[in-house]
Formats: structure tokens, C-alpha cells, sequence
């Protein structure tokens, strides 16, 4: 067993480096596999020149990953967070330079759920406070008189994994439970038990407010001077998730002023916070950030995030990639050969375009019974999607994959959309691409359409609307004309008279006489000079050469 990890690791030697603690089991994992060195000091230089030697960086949420350190990372394929928030990351950076951001989402759910229990608590009984008195001597039994917890209101901001599981805990102790999140449905609350209220209502009915959201733009400073003005009299407030959704000094003042009775704060905006006035007040209880912090989430993050990272850098499905799509291992088998068919397709569009145009629109459509896949389900189309505009970026562009090309169509302003429908002639199942150019020829659309033939023979079958059977390997020469005598004929013998090799023709027209596409598959290339003979063909209107 031994010796198959240590083939294993000299065969694919990849490095891995590790900036934050993480427990022991998910480094032995990581080990099996490649080499790993841990650095739990390293200051930003030092991390921004180290970096450009490993293929994965694994972070918790101390390292701040910016974009000049994701830049340094010339050589990085994925960096894991083993946890759940990413707001360290700057995961758009990493999107465009290809690297996939994984994380361990579920590993803490059930720690930090606990933790803002404890701090709930702690804070309606005041125990940190009156432990400390006891501990320095006192026995003040009145001033430490704090408040039940049971029939009270508890609000919750941002019903995800975490805040679900708040919800179900505080339930069992007896208060009514009301909360807000944009995204999640009635639905789900009702099956939780729980009414979904409007964001004021929530703030403005409950006697303790836990948030639970992840700090993303929207979220910055959610709760401030104006939210607090909206609850009642006494309030409780909570934060376990992330400093910076609660505005620091706005609490501060709602203390002061006795609006706000009392804060519970896991979390802050600068971690950690230094000399803080809010950190020493008597009405707030703190700890530094411990929301996951058990030996069980612990264990289980580090060895979920060690199976994400090696996946990656395996190029397997990774499960918690938060910046691509995911499909089931068992699922792949069935997705494969139509990613072949979609990056023949991508590939063959590409080509197609003229070096002096530039790409406006990107359509894809899914017909038949590929038209009724569902995301997620067996032949999921998002992934698809991407094989096919991966490939025709990269026709132009270096370092497109997976994780990037959505990003890069978008920044390059290439519009793609998607249609889908279960109607279909002719095929089981249909993929196109119709490309939209602007510059030179504004408007000009040129599609390709493929299909599989059996399980796993892709075949082009048409051609800007011609119907055409060919086999999308090797070199093809694409010509389009008018069905007329003596095109055919001539444009073989030029070929033939080359020494080029014919290996399959096929000619698909509209009508007798009209306009016609042909499509012949040659066993090698074909120079510029003999393109630019046979486009001197009569009744030809264009040649081009493409090699899939
Ligand atoms: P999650 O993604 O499962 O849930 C977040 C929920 O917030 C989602 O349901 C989302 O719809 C909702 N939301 C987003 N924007 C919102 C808004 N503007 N208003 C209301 N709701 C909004 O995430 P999770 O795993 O439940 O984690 C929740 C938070 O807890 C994150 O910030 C995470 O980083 C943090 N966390 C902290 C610790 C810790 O150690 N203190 C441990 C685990 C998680
Ligand atoms: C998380 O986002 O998972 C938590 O904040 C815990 C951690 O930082 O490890």
C-alpha cells in the first residue's frame, strides 16, 4: 500500500503548501499524494514569492489570498479553503487565471451552529462576566441577573447551513424563531418551522438577531446605524459569521446609547481586532473566531479539503469548486462523449471565424433529448456549455479551461446564451453552435451542428444549415458553392494533383442548382497556395482549412 502512494507521488509530483493550521489527518492525506510544506508565519512577501512554486495553496480564513499573491501563483491549479467562507479569497482573480477555488462547505456547519448557541447563552445568562467575577474574588449574584431565552424572538439573518441549524436549536429551547433570507423559499422555511419575514420585520419583532449570511458586497455592513434604529428596545445581537456584515462602530453607539442591551461577537472586521473599545465593553462578549473551531469540524475540513485539492490537481470532479461546475463522478460516463463532440464543435467554430472578425454572440442550443437534460441530471448542459466555449476561446486565447471561459467570453463582451427544447428531426439529440460576428461582417452567423452517432461517434451533420455526415477529426476542408457542374471534379483533382489524400466527401445543397456546402476530410494539410488555387474554382464562394 505503502509503496502504490509513494509511485503514486513520484509520478505526478505536485506541491502543495499549506498557510494556515489544518488538522493532521487531512496533511497525511495530502502526503500520499504530493509534496506538502507548511508555513504558518509567512508574511505577505514572503507568501507572494514562495507561492510561484506549488500547485495548491490551502488556506483557512487567516491568510488573506489577494490578487498579487494569486498573480505570483504561476504554477497554482486550485487553492483550498478547508471551511466554508471564501471572503479571503479573491476568487474573481482566481476565475480568470484559471485556478479553481474549492472549499469544505459542510464541515463546520454543526460547530458553528453550536458556537452561536453557546454565545446565545452566554449572553441572555451574562456567564463570561460572572465567571470572571467569581474567578477575581466577587459573588455578585444580582448584577448578573440576565434574561430567559424561553418565548422569546429569534431572528435570524441568512437561513443557509449554518443559520438552519441555529434556527432548529433555538427552536428547542423554546423561542419562536422568524427570519430573513432573499434566497431562500417559504416553502423551505415552512418545512423548517420557521416564518420567513421581510428584512425590517425581522429586525424590528425580534428580542435576539443571529447573523448567518456570508460577507459578499451586498452584506457588507448590513446591520448598521439605521438597522439598529429599527429594532426593538434591548435588543441582543449575535455575529458568528463574518466581521464586516455587522458595521462595528454603529454597534458601539447602540450600545452606548442602551438601544442595544448586548453583542455577542465570534467574528470581526479586523481580525484580530487589537485594541478595541467595542472588544472591552461589558455588554459584549467575545472569542477569537472559534465558530469551527472543534476538534470534529476540524478533522473533517482538513480531510475534505485534502479529497478537493488532490481531485483538482487529478483533474477528477471536485465536489465544492465554488468557482465551477460540479457533475457526479458516476455521471461523467455519460457526459464525456458529448464534451468530445462539444469541443470538436467549439473547435470547428472557431476556425470558421476570419482572422479580422470579432465574435459578438455565442448561441448553443440542445435539441431532442439532450434538449431535456436538467442541471445536475445525467447529461447536465452547463458543462457542456463551457467544453464547447472553452474550446473555441482557446482557438484564440492561451490558458482558457473549465474555471475561466465563462469569465473570458464575458470580459472579451461575447454574449453566450443557451436554448434548449425536446423537439428534434432526424437525431436523438442535436448540439449547435451559431456564432454572431461584428467588425468587417457586422451580423454574419455561421453554425455548426453536431450529434453522436450510437453512444460515442461524434458527427458533424450540418453546416450552416447544410446537411452534411462528417467525421470532426483530423484536417477538413470546408467549401462552400454553387451546385453547378464541374466544381467537385476539379477542386478532387487540384487536391489529387497536390498529393493530398481524400479520406471521406461528403456535399450537402439546399436545392438543385442552388447554394451548397462541401466537406472533405484530407489526410493532411493543405497549403495557403493550393487554398487560394481552388478557391479560383468557378461557382466556388469560399475554402477554408480546419484541423480538429
Ligand atoms: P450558506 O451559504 O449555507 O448560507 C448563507 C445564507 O445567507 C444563504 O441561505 C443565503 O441565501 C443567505 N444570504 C445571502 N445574502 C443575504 C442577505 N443579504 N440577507 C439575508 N440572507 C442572505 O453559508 P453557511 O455555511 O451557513 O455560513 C454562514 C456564515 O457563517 C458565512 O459567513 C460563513 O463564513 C460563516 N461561518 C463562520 C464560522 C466561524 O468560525 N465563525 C464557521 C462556519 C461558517
Ligand atoms: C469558515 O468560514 O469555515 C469559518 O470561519 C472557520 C474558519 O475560518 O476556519
Amino acid at each position: 500500500m505503502k509503496a502504490k502512494a509513494n509511485e503514486e507521488k513520484t509520478e505526478t509530483t505536485k506541491r502543495v503548501l499549506v498557510t494556515d493550521y489544518i488538522s493532521e489527518e487531512g496533511i497525511k492525506k495530502l502526503r500520499e499524494f504530493a509534496e506538502v510544506d507548511i508555513e504558518l508565519e509567512l508574511s505577505k512577501a514572503d507568501l507572494k514569492e514562495r507561492i510561484a512554486g506549488y500547485d495548491a495553496l490551502i488556506v483557512r480564513s487567516g491568510t488573506k489570498v489577494t490578487k498579487e499573491i494569486i498573480e505570483a501563483g504561476v504554477r497554482l491549479k486550485v487553492i483550498g479553503r478547508a471551511g466554508v467562507g471564501v471572503d479571503n479569497i479573491d476568487v474573481e482573480t482566481a476565475t480568470e487565471k484559471g485556478i479553481m477555488v474549492v472549499n469544505s462547505p459542510e464541515a463546520n456547519t454543526i460547530s458553528a451552529a453550536e458556537h452561536a448557541i453557546a454565545m446565545l447563552l452566554c449572553l441572555s445568562r451574562k456567564i463570561p462576566a460572572a465567571n470572571a467575577s467569581l474567578k477575581s474574588g466577587k459573588w455578585e449574584r444580582k448584577k448578573h441577573t440576565g434574561v430567559e431565552v424561553n418565548g422569546k424572538v429569534f431572528g435570524i439573518i441568512g437561513l443557509g447551513r449554518v443559520g438552519s441549524e441555529v434556527a432548529e436549536r433555538a427552536a428547542g429551547l423554546g423561542m419562536r424563531v422568524v427570519a430573513y433570507d432573499p434566497f431562500i423559499s417559504q416553502e423551505r422555511a415552512r418545512e423548517l418551522g420557521i416564518a420567513l419575514l421581510r428584512f425590517t420585520e425581522v429586525l424590528s419583532t425580534a428580542d435576539f438577531i443571529s447573523l448567518h449570511t456570508p460577507l459578499t458586497k451586498d452584506t457588507h455592513h448590513l446591520i448598521g446605524k439605521k438597522e439598529f434604529e429599527l429594532m426593538k428596545d434591548d435588543v441582543r445581537v449575535i455575529n458568528c459569521a463574518r466581521g464586516g456584515i455587522l458595521d462595528e462602530d454603529a454597534l458601539g453607539d447602540a450600545i452606548k446609547s442602551g438601544k442595544v442591551a448586548g453583542a455577542a461577537l465570534d467574528v470581526f472586521e479586523h481580525e484580530p481586532p487589537g485594541e478595541s473599545e467595542l472588544v472591552q465593553m461589558e455588554e459584549v462578549i467575545v472569542t477569537p473566531h472559534l465558530g469551527a473551531s472543534t476538534e470534529e469540524a476540524q478533522r473533517v475540513a482538513a480531510v475534505a479539503i485534502a479529497d478537493e485539492v488532490m481531485a483538482a490537481l487529478k483533474n477528477k470532479p471536485v465536489r465544492n469548486a465554488v468557482n465551477m461546475i460540479y457533475v457526479a463522478e458516476e455521471l461523467m460516463d455519460a457526459i464525456n462523449p458529448y464534451l468530445v463532440l462539444a469541443e470538436k464543435l467549439g473547435r470547428l467554430s472557431a476556425q470558421r471565424i476570419p482572422k479580422s472578425s470579432r465574435l459578438e454572440q455565442f448561441d448553443v442550443s440542445y435539441e431532442g433529448e439532450i434538449g431535456m437534460a436538467r442541471a445536475g441530471a445525467g447529461k447536465d448542459t452547463r458543462l457542456i456549455t463551457v467544453a464547447m466555449l472553452k474550446s473555441f476561446l482557446s482557438w484564440f486565447i492561451d490558458g482558457v479551461n473549465y474555471v475561466n471561459a465563462g469569465t473570458i467570453a464575458k470580459k472579451s463582451g461575447i454574449k453566450v446564451t443557451e436554448s434548449k427544447t425536446g423537439d428534434v428531426e432526424n437525431f436523438s439529440s442535436l448540439i449547435s453552435i451559431t456564432t454572431t460576428t461584428r467588425i468587417e461582417e457586422a451580423g454574419k452567423k455561421r453554425t455548426v451542428a453536431g450529434t453522436l452517432f450510437g453512444k460515442d461517434d461524434p458527427r458533424i451533420v450540418n453546416i450552416d444549415g447544410f446537411r452534411v455526415d462528417a467525421s470532426p477529426s483530423g484536417y477538413m476542408l470546408i467549401c462552400s458553392f454553387l451546385d453547378k457542374p464541374r466544381v467537385i471534379g476539379p477542386v478532387c483533382m487540384i487536391l489529387g494533383d497536390r498529393g493530398i489524400n481524400i479520406a471521406g466527401m461528403q456535399v450537402g445543397r439546399e436545392k438543385t442548382g442552388g447554394e451548397a456546402v462541401m466537406v472533405l476530410n484530407v489526410d493532411s494539410s493543405v497549403s495557403e497556395a493550393i487554398i487560394k488555387e481552388i478557391k479560383e474554382v468557378k461557382n466556388i464562394f469560399d475554402v477554408k482549412l480546419v484541423k480538429l
